[in-house]
């Protein structure tokens, strides 16, 4: 095993769109051709259908825990380092954000970088997810909470393990999830951006 086939099987697992693959197995609506467009759990909740939301982000989460728990667990045995792990967490994000099987037009990675950190470690998964929960409890934005649980992430892992490859992953993984949010960020200043729960806009 070698960090490109690495690279390779992460990017094609976390190319499977489970906002996508949930709504269509269960009848509903595309989530790109409503509410934020975006094929992600938060979206595929303006449906008005909690259990299709749920499995999407279950799902969507797991695509990113499974390659780097692999890496994690039996990377040494195959001759893989922490760069493999690093590897292995950027190629499953880049594959929610591009995937291969959706012509390239995908989510905002924030249910796969939960699944991504779980993997790496679960205290920083867990740190990460709380961030996420008091920010989503007390303002009820989804996208608010997922742009402080993204900066807040790097943070912790350098807390905890300091800086290194992986580090720099889940900064790269940050940047560009707080990039695929810069229309959330503009509802936000604008007053515009709709509350967990909210049904269907725009
Ligand atoms: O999980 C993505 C969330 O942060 C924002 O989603 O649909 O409101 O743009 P959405």
């Amino acid at each position: 095993m070698n960090n490109l086939l690495v690279v390779l099987i992460a990017y094609l697992i976390g190319s499977i769109s489970f906002a996508v693959i949930v709504s269509r197995a269960m009848g509903l609506s595309d989530p790109r051709s409503y509410g934020s467009g975006n094929p992600g759990a938060t979206n595929v909740l303006r449906s008005g259908n909690k259990r299709a939301a749920i499995l999407t982000l279950l799902g969507d989460a797991f695509k990113g825990w499974l390659p780097v728990w692999i890496v994690v667990h039996y990377g040494a045995a195959w001759g893989l380092d922490a760069r493999a792990v690093a590897l292995s967490a950027l190629a499953a994000f880049v594959g929610h954000l591009w995937p291969v099987f959706f012509r390239f037009r995908g989510g905002k990675g924030v249910a796969t970088a939960a699944g991504i950190l779980l993997a790496i470690d679960p205290l920083l998964g867990l740190a990460t997810l709380l961030s996420w929960l008091v920010v989503a409890f007390v303002f009820r934005y989804s996208s608010l909470a997922a742009l402080v649980a993204a900066i807040f992430a790097p943070l912790f892992y350098v807390f905890m393990f300091g800086p290194d490859v992986i580090a720099l992953a889940i900064t790269a993984m940050s940047v560009l999830l707080i990039a695929r949010h810069r229309k959330n960020i503009a509802n936000l200043f604008a007053g515009r951006e709709s509350r967990i729960g909210a049904s269907k806009r725009g």
